[in-house]
């Protein structure tokens, strides 16, 4: 007979009582053969990584080429977030809003209830402390995850702040969201474990909004499991952030310091697959060399008005969990840097000396090497077969202070002044390469517009645009039109809120080829915004905001010609009026909560794009007209 645990015995730092009631609760439902407490140490994580080679859902990389560094591939079925197994239960359906999976949260629970039932059973239950943000900053919050798996145990140990110190902030009352994970994979007695357990049939992440609670069941991978991170920073933080009225967002956040000292920080927001990771790290080229671009986070922040009403944001995460497929020395050397020892790869190619690889990394692909399912690859054979060595979602787990751009103040509890904000997406057409907004509402409006270009068949006909609002539309857990809402009014209570930008490094000429070259070069538009920000240089008006002229952009040593210049501007009547109609479907989809002002702001771009000149170059040559 398999021992079945009850009583667990708790370690006497241990004081929180809602925390005793809900682990007795877990143990009782789910069954564990064992429960261990984590501590974060790196005693504990070199344990657990030695388990996992043993059981062989780790490869230890040649510590010659990748020191104290491991490989992980998973089970074909479990590579990516799920967005249509994950579920926003709040009670009303209305607040999930319609572009959420809603289920009644208690039939729910019925659900998940019968699923969880002994779904642990053979394993171990990890109890996994963490703060998301520095320990102890008033931004920061604490959750505890629940999980029988020790690859999210590791991982949790390099994306949060995770370990015995957090108990003593918790205390006896203190608040935590719950988390609650297991893989679904129960082992019964004398089975053997597979290298990467989960449930092949059934995935749940389950989030219940009111209670600060997640549920998450079948998957092992990513933000399905490591739940401080989508589930918890996102999805329950942009709840508690409505209700106290904070911002929790998809953005990175960024230091820039100008050849005088003066350092500007900017949050950005793209959607997934935009490049968000190289931005945060970008290296400026060698004509602006005398800039510096400093990371504090390459994918959440949680942005707070201060006692002065300015807003400062942390980066909730301690590592990055980026995506390794296109990342080399050309599209981030510090992130080549940083991933050089100590990091998780899960997914990537494995070279006969021990190292990993993947599609994008510099230089020629490895004569033959085991793809991430383990079967022999060849550039031969990828070309016969279109098979890739590497997932296309594989990543990288690593601390971000091997980041060797990181920000001195990046662990600041009182978090940095975030002095502009600035949204991407990724469109071939119509969206000019830099703009800013007239004020706040315009760039909420912005904000909530912004889509990209699918690139992949498999998410939908190539070329279409999928609208992706403040690139949170997988990640609001609660009904989008109260999301926007909430930033109009967080703009009502600044004195002097943050500029807003769009941006869009993806625009392409009539042969299909990319007009701005991106990467590095993308810091003379960032100067352009640092220094709009600080009132050093001008603009003109367009219909969609303010905008650089020629001139006003530091352009030395790149051959960019004015005409392509004014391609990488131009703002198309015609094509406006049809992409601002085309605003309605999302609106539609949102009406009963929509903000009356976006009705307005609507009409407004519609009626200036009617009285504007068709073409860049006029809207220019009208400026330089009226200026004199
Ligand atoms: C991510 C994403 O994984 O945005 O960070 O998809
Ligand atoms: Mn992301």
């Amino acid at each position: 007979m398999m021992e079945v645990m009850t009583d667990v015995a708790v370690p006497t730092y241990v004081r929180n009582k809602e925390f005793k009631a809900w682990l007795n609760e877990v143990v009782e439902l789910c069954k564990p053969n064992d429960v261990r407490f984590c501590d974060g140490s790196q005693e504990e994580y070199d344990e657990l990584c030695e388990l996992m080679v043993r059981t062989g859902t780790f490869k230890r990389l040649n510590p010659a080429k990748r020191p104290n560094s491991f490989l992980a591939w998973s089970d074909p079925s479990d590579v990516a977030r799920v967005e249509d197994r994950t579920f926003i239960c709040s009670r009303r359906k209305q607040d999930a809003g319609p572009t959420n999976n809603w289920v009644d949260p208690r039939e729910m629970k019925q659900t998940l209830t019968r699923l969880y039932d002994g779904s642990m059973r053979g394993r171990t239950l990890y109890v996994v402390p963490f703060s998301m943000g520095p320990l102890g900053s008033p931004i920061s919050q604490i959750g505890i995850e629940l999980t029988d798996s020790p690859y999210v145990v590791v991982n949790m140990k390099i994306m949060t702040r995770m370990g015995r110190k957090v108990w003593d902030i918790l205390g006896e009352d203190g608040e935590f969201v719950k988390c609650l994970h297991s893989l679904g994979a129960p082992l019964a007695e004398g089975q053997k474990d597979v290298p990467w357990p989960c449930n092949p049939k059934e995935k749940y992440i389950v989030h219940f909004p009111e209670e600060r609670l997640i549920w998450s069941y079948g998957s092992g991978y990513g933000g399905n499991a490591l739940l401080g991170k989508k589930c918890f920073a996102l999805r329950i933080a942009s709840v508690m952030a409505r209700d106290e009225g904070w911002l929790a967002e998809h953005m990175l956040i960024m230091g820039v310091e100008s050849p005088d000292g003066e350092k500007t920080y900017v949050a950005a927001a793209f959607p997934s697959a935009c490049g968000k990771t190289n931005f945060a790290m970008l290296i400026p080229p060698k004509e602006l060399s005398q800039w510096k671009v400093t990371t504090i986070g390459d994918d959440i922040a949680w942005i707070k008005p201060d006692e002065k009403g300015e807003l400062r944001a942390i980066n909730p995460e301690a590592g990055f969990f980026g995506v390794a497929p296109g990342t080399s020395y050309a599209t981030n050397p510090n992130m080549m840097e940083a991933i050089k020892s100590n990091t998780i790869f899960t997914n990537v190619a494995l070279t006969p000396d021990g190292d990993v690889w993947w599609e994008g990394m510099d230089g020629e692909p490895p004569a033959e090497c085991l793809d991430w399912q383990g079967q022999k690859w060849t550039p031969q054979i990828a070309k016969e077969t279109g098979r890739t060595a590497a997932h296309p979602n594989a990543r990288f787990t690593v601390p971000a202070t091997q980041c060797p751009v990181i920000d001195k103040d990046w662990e600041n509890p009182k978090g940095v002044p975030i002095s502009a904000f600035i949204f991407g997406g990724r469109r071939a057409n119509h969206v000019p390469l830099v703009y800013q907004a007239f004020n706040w509402n315009f760039g909420v409006y912005l904000a909530a517009t912004i889509g990209s270009e699918m690139t992949a068949a498999a998410f939908g006909k190539i070329g279409q645009v999928r609208r992706d609002p403040f690139a949170m539309l997988p990640f609001c857990g609660y009904h989008m039109g109260d999301y926007f809402n909430h930033w109009l009014q967080i703009g009502r209570l600044l004195p002097n809120p943050p500029r807003i930008f769009g941006v869009n490094w993806f625009r392409k000429d009539e042969s299909g080829k990319f007009i701005w070259p991106g990467y590095g070069e993308n810091m003379r538009v960032l100067k352009w915004i640092i220094d709009r920000v600080r009132g050093k240089t001008s603009a003109i008006e367009s219909p969609l905001g303010w905008m650089p002229r020629y001139e006003d952009i530091d352009l030395r040593g790149l051959n960019l010609t004015k005409d392509q210049f004014n391609k990488l501007m131009e703002v198309d009547r015609e094509a406006w009026k049809q992409e601002i109609l085309s605003h309605e479907e999302l609106f539609e989809k949102l009406y009963d909560r929509l903000p009356k002002e976006f009705i307005l702001m609507r009409e407004l771009i519609l009626s200036s794009l009617w009285r504007s000149p068709e073409k860049w170059e006029l809207i220019h040559e009208r400026y330089v007209v009226e200026a004199k």
